[in-house]
């Protein structure tokens, strides 16, 4: 079964060869999708014959949004502490330990039933890839699960039994490193792509996270580090260093840290959700970009800092709080994504990626940022099929 989009106004492919700038833009273009990617691009008097003829009118064609940065297996809620938050209260990593309760106590249904809940409400914004973590179980069991979970519902699992110490090894912190590094990575491995830790303070510290890390590795996992978002430390300087495929948050850095991300092939991924819902400041694009870094933009879904399943909700946040310009904000939130997920096949529309395909009920894609906080999708297509999105 062959699709042809025809009448795309504004179509961007991400690829330099395919069009202008960057983000490889055509005008008047047309895209063919056939098993599931992309067949074919090019101008829209020059497409081939298909099985299936859809117009758009003139709309903006995008990738579908590549989400690098997710947390979504989990129960509970925390209205209350965010509630909390807006009327001053700091945020603290300890707020992670509620969640934890409340998924140990919840039943293997009901987590997976959660989570499908948020990747069907993510496709409704356009996200057509995500990255899943662990990390609110903290126990063999309690983690082995959550990344089963998360592999029912998603391609790119990751195993982030290093997101704090448990009450329960508050005096052992030795012991739960033990935990993590041997008898739950040995349950976790079989079921993950990437080994995350999170290292800041309240959570682990530079040596704790190296350990974690080179076992992760060790077991065939791909790094990942969740660094510098409460303040600065040794979390992206670390990243760099064992070639980890993301640095995530990047709040505080230091020019050698920018200078860091900028001279390897580390993403640096922004979470511009988690500065808003804990109203913090925001990481600075600006440098990083000018400096030379590879970008990312993901949600950090989570029920704690960051409760939004929204790429355009951050692609706006980016361009308006962090200076990123609306081309630049839509680049990192596909093909940034793709990158930080080590991944040539999604977050771009050329032949032979997978057909995942946002039609926006707008002219261009600057309409992403212009009109924040409004659903412009018109269509969305996954695997070359269309999807009715729902929540
Ligand atoms: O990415 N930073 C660590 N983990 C999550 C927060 C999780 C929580 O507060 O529940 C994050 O922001
Ligand atoms: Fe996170």
């Amino acid at each position: 079964m062959s699709t042809l989009l025809r009448g795309i106004g504004q179509l961007v492919t991400n690829d330099p060869a395919l069009g202008a700038g960057p983000l490889g833009v055509r005008t008047d273009a047309a895209l063919v999708l056939a098993d599931g990617s992309v067949g074919w691009v090019g101008a829209s008097g020059r497409a081939p014959d298909c099985d299936q003829v859809v117009d758009v009118d003139g709309r903006c064609v995008v990738p579908g949004f590549v989400d690098s940065h997710a947390h979504l297996v989990f129960a509970g809620d925390r209205s209350a502490e965010f509630d909390a938050r807006m009327s001053g209260r700091p945020y603290e990593a300890a707020g992670i330990r509620t969640t934890v309760s409340a998924t140990r106590a919840a039943s293997d249904e009901a987590l997976a039933g959660n989570a499908r809940r948020l990747v069907a409400e993510m496709l409704t914004s356009g996200t057509t890839t995500v990255e899943i973590k662990s990390g609110y179980g903290l126990t063999v069991a309690d983690e082995e699960r959550s990344v089963r979970v998360a592999g029912m519902v998603c391609d790119e699992v990751t195993y982030l039994g290093a997101h704090v110490v448990p009450p329960e090894y508050a005096d052992d912190r030795a012991g739960y490193l033990d935990l993590v590094t041997g008898p739950m990575l040995d349950a976790c491995a079989p079921h993950a792509r990437w080994v995350d830790v999170f290292c800041d303070a309240g959570a682990f510290d530079a040596e704790e996270s190296r350990t974690v890390l080179a076992a992760g590795a060790a077991r065939g996992l791909g790094r990942r580090v969740h660094a510098n978002q409460l303040g600065h430390g040794a979390g992206v300087q670390l990243a760099v260093e064992l070639d980890a495929a993301s640095a995530d948050h990047c709040t505080y850095l230091t020019d050698a840290d920018v200078t860091a991300l900028a001279g390897s092939p580390t993403v640096a991924t922004l979470l511009p959700g988690a500065e808003f819902s804990t109203r913090s400041r925001y990481p600075d694009a600006r440098r990083l970009l000018d400096a030379g870094a590879t970008v990312a933009l993901a949600t950090d879904c989570n029920p704690g800092s960051s409760y939004t399943t929204s790429m355009p909700f951050c692609i706006a946040l980016a361009v308006r709080e962090m200076r990123m310009t609306p081309a630049e904000a839509l680049w990192a939130s596909t093909v940034g994504g793709a990158t930080a997920l080590r991944r040539a096949d999604v977050g771009r529309l050329t032949p032979g990626a997978k057909a995942d395909v946002l039609v926006l009920d707008a002219p261009s894609f600057v309409h992403l940022a212009y009109r924040p906080g409004v659903d412009l999708l018109h269509q969305v297509w996954k695997d070359g099929e269309r999807q009715v999105p729902r929540r």
